[in-house]
């Protein structure tokens, strides 16, 4: 029995040094979460609500708020979310397509404390033929500041349908976005990253 408890210890310890568990554990339990207790759909104009607590995880160097890089693998799982409450996932499952995360940005306006409950809201706010472009807020609870704000960029691919057709499927209420001036700029950084990389490759 005791044989029995260090083997698994051992192989638990393995895991946790070879991936990374807690990120899996949460993938997994944020996709079955949603399988088994549906909710109502979401529509596109809505924002999609995740949560989330600060923990001894996710410090930095100081120990006293989270790290740059939290966030965005923060993101991952309110896109998910986003995913499955708005329907887009069975829209993009059931056709074969391909997601991929093509440009992130975040600006950090104050440090989100150590210990702090916060909120991550989501939505879309524009597309065009290739991606969908996602606005995401992180906000913390106690004050309703928001401390840090991000755009994320998810190229799907393996369509029969532009993107933007397949936004107008899956919610055939939703409007023709007009892309914020904020995101116009990132659009044009974008371009001319590209064309940057195309010349020196
Ligand atoms: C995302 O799509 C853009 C074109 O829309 C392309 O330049 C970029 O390489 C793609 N990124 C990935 C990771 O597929
Ligand atoms: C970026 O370049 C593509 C063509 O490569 C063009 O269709 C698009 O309008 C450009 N977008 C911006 C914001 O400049």
């Amino acid at each position: 029995m005791v044989c029995l408890f260090y083997n698994i210890l051992a192989i638990v310890a393995a895991m946790y040094s070879l991936f990374d568990v807690n990120y899996f554990v949460r993938l997994l339990f944020t996709t079955l979460w949603r399988r088994i207790i549906p909710r109502k759909k979401k529509r596109f104009s809505e924002d999609i609500r995740t949560y989330g607590f600060c923990t001894t995880n996710d410090v930095d160097f100081f120990m006293t708020h989270m790290n740059n890089a939290r966030f965005l693998r923060e993101l991952d799982f309110s896109r998910i979310d986003f995913y499955h409450r708005t329907g887009l996932y069975e829209g993009v499952v059931s056709r074969k397509a391909t997601v991929l995360q093509g440009a992130t940005t975040v600006r950090y306006r104050k440090p989100l404390p150590i210990f702090a409950f916060y909120q991550v809201t989501t939505r879309l706010v524009y597309c065009d033929d290739k991606a969908i472009y996602l606005e995401h807020k992180f906000i913390t609870l106690s004050d309703n500041f928001v401390r840090a704000i991000a755009i994320s960029k998810q190229n799907i691919t393996g369509l029969e349908v532009t993107v933007s057709e397949l936004i107008s499927i899956v919610d055939p209420e939703s409007l023709q976005l007009e892309a914020p001036e904020d995101l116009k700029h990132w659009l044009e950084y974008i371009n001319a990253s590209s064309e940057k990389l195309k010349k020196s490759d």
